[in-house]
């Protein structure tokens, strides 16, 4: 059997969410969010939920937390937000952008998973809380807080791939509580670095970041 490339993959996943109706939040959504970028990906970022843009639009990281998110890729890293793939936790908006439960984060999250499984990246990025729980959570990992667990490098498994995995704070914390924006900052650097390190490795010869756009 030939099997199915990433893209075909994400597509069917995206049409299930479409039609989703396992947890309430299908009720309110005006459009699920299933997530955007490269099927090919070498990096994922994972946020919390859609927001009010996001719905609207039915797009990830849109309103003026995605504008943060976007200007950290492309100028701290260097990438153009289309080679990143982007995605959620969970697939449609909270009303009034409340937190999403324990059982909508649970009835959602095999859609993330098969989403990573599909794109093999070497290293993802969770964006908040809820994010770096559920991806932490498969290495047995737990946190009390987001700070304690930042500016490290872990590894998780998915479909028999290790993936690097990095925690930042919430691009939204950051622009609710501005000193926390250089934790962000910070946090970019360091993957930054990572991709410099590992353009180095595979290549054996001046680090450039082509390989991750
Ligand atoms: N916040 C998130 O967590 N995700 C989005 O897509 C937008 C804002
Ligand atoms: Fe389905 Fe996830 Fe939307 Fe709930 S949030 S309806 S589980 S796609």
């Amino acid at each position: 059997m030939i099997s199915k490339s990433a893209t075909e993959v994400l597509t069917e996943i995206a049409s299930e969410i479409r039609e989703c109706k396992k947890c309430r939040l299908w009720k309110t959504r005006k459009n699920p969010v299933p997530g955007e970028g490269n099927p090919e990906a070498k990096i994922v970022f994972i946020g919390e939920a859609p927001g009010y843009h996001e719905d609207v639009q039915g797009r990830p990281f849109v309103g003026a937390a995605g504008q943060l998110l976007t200007k950290m890729i492309e100028s701290v890293l260097e990438i153009p937000r289309p080679q990143v793939y982007i995605t959620n936790v969970v697939k449609c908006r909270p009303p009034n952008n409340r937190e999403p439960t324990e059982e909508e984060i649970k009835s959602c999250s095999s859609y993330l998973v098969r989403q990573i499984e599909a794109i093999r990246p070497d290293i993802m990025v969770c964006l908040g809380r809820h994010s770096a729980k559920l991806i932490l959570s498969r290495a047995g990992i737990n946190f009390r807080s987001i700070l304690s667990v930042r500016q490290k490098v872990f590894e998780v498994e998915f479909g028999n791939k290790k993936t690097k995995v990095l925690v930042t704070i919430h691009p939204a914390a950051a622009l609710y509580k501005p000193p926390w924006r250089r934790f962000l900052e910070d946090d970019f650097r360091l993957l930054k670095s990572i991709l410099i390190k590992e353009g180095e490795k595979s290549r054996g010869t001046t680090p450039t970041l082509d390989q991750f756009v």
